[in-house]
């Protein structure tokens, strides 16, 4: 299959220039001025850019969690991301008590086979960390193809700082990067304590209870160890001004701290909590939502260099039937997690680059460029010659309201109900196949079931 994708402003974080793009396969063979390479299909781009696919780096596809699953399997998340304009997740694979990492990997790609509809690659969560398994790290980022580990301060299966530290050093030594999710897991149980005999218990209090000096000390932590070791780490779903002051005072002495943050929080605050009916469930995600001035901050962190990575931490768990399933008098019973695959490119282009917050070529960075290198996806996050063909071709005036009935997520609620965007992508190519297309209305999956593929990701080679 070849397409010819006439007339486009091709935009890279580096800059954007009018051209043709030639595809052919799985990748792209040309790009230049009136290019006249016969092809099966022609698309007409004018007045469109040309991105290279979002690169999703932080899902929870069929994760068992707080006593239930995240309900997006790999088919409903991958049409999902398709339609939303992005072309390859990297999945977050949790360790159960007793496996090894490879264990961990061939279980969850057996959930992908024949399901999955974009390339996904997965980052192993370290939950039992025996010393075979911190061993085998050096065979996950040289061998499996999945250089980087996540691990939790908190929850029933965190890791504790020793096991940290043990990993920062192994994953020096082989190019991997641990991933964090960092809050301080005591001040959480405290509050918690204290709310519980106040008998504050309504969703508004998960906020309450995971103040933002939480984050702030595990980030401050997470960085010491960093600075400890000479190693990197990746702190995951960042979500206040506090944390991001503690990533930044890291980074300006050269300590190697990278963060991404997420839509939720650049976008929605802690307000969100006290919708009537129950509603401020919807938003029950650890951290949870902050105040706007951490959205501020955060749009400030994306502009100037210290958030490096815009992901969706996508967990969705429906409103009737899961949020309400054990948590309707208690916040701390309600799982954690919220939808977002979907709009997360729609989200950035609007909120950011419409409102001038970010420009095109940094909302392609965060997206795609700065997630590839992050991640070693090699092949992708960049139109160029020789790279996969994931490519959006996107129209910046197309209007869309969010409501979750033109959405394909598997879940009966999105946080960004009735917001209007403006930029769709009109159609979506992964690896030169249309997997996904604006209908006048909505966008529609039009690809194949089954056929991303395991991408394996590189190591990386700067320390
Ligand atoms: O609330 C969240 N974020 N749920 C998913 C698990 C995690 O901590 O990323
Ligand atoms: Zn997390
Ligand atoms: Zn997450």
């Amino acid at each position: 299959m070849s397409v010819l994708f006439k007339g486009g402003t091709v935009v890279n974080a580096s800059g954007r220039y009018l051209a043709d793009v030639f595809v052919d396969g799985d990748t792209i063979k040309a790009i230049g001025t009136d290019l006249d390479n016969p092809a099966d299909e022609t698309v007409d781009a004018n007045g469109k850019y040309i991105l290279p696919g979002a690169i999703d780096p932080h899902t929870h596809i069929s994760m068992p969690f707080m006593g239930t699953y995240a309900q997006d399997d790999y088919e409903s998340g991958t049409i999902a991301a398709a339609c939303g304009g992005v072309t390859c997740v990297v999945d977050f694979d949790l360790q159960q008590k007793g496996e090894t990492l490879l264990e961990a990997i061939e279980r969850k790609k057996a959930l992908a086979e024949g399901k999955v509809c974009v390339d996904y690659s997965l980052h192993p969560a370290v939950m039992d960390p025996r010393p075979d398994v911190i061993a085998e790290v050096k065979k996950a980022c040289r061998e499996y193809g999945t250089p980087s580990f996540k691990i939790f301060m908190v929850y029933d299966f965190r890791v504790d700082d020793a096991t940290m530290i043990q990993l920062l050093e192994e994953t020096k030594k082989y190019g991997g990067l641990v991933q964090v999710h960092a809050e301080n897991v005591y001040i959480i149980q405290h509050m918690n304590e204290v709310l519980e005999k106040e008998g504050k218990l309504e969703p508004y209090y998960h906020a309450v209870s995971r103040p933002n000096i939480a984050e702030e000390e595990a980030v401050y932590r997470a960085s010491k160890m960093v600075e400890l070791t000479g190693s990197r780490i990746y702190i995951v779903h960042l979500s206040s001004k506090e944390g991001l002051w503690k990533v930044k005072e890291a980074r300006n002495r050269g300590v190697d701290v990278y963060a991404e943050t997420c839509p939720q929080y650049l976008l929605l605050d802690e307000e969100r909590y006290k919708e009537p009916n129950w509603n401020g469930a919807k938003y029950v995600m650890s951290p949870p939502l902050r105040t706007k001035e951490s959205n501020d901050a955060l749009w400030e962190g994306l502009r100037g260099g210290d958030l490096q990575v815009v992901a969706t931490d996508h967990c969705p768990f429906d409103f009737n039937g899961k949020k309400d399933m054990n948590g309707k008098d208690d916040y701390k019973k309600i799982p954690n997690g919220a939808p977002g695959i979907e709009t997360l490119l729609m989200l950035l282009h609007s909120e950011g680059v419409v409102k001038g917050r970010i420009s095109l070529e940094r909302m392609v960075d965060v997206l795609s460029s700065g997630t590839a290198r992050m991640f070693g996806l090699k092949d992708k996050g960049e139109i160029a010659v020789g790279k996969d063909a994931d490519i959006l071709v996107f129209d910046p005036d197309c209007k869309f309201t969010i409501t979750q009935s033109k959405l394909h997520m598997n879940i009966d609620y999105t946080p960004f109900e009735g917001m209007e965007v403006t930029g769709m992508p009109s159609a979506v190519y992964s690896r030169g196949l249309k997997v996904s297309q604006w209908n006048g209305e909505q966008m529609e999956f039009v690809g194949e079931v089954g056929r991303g593929r395991f991408v394996k990701r590189e190591p990386f080679e700067g320390f």
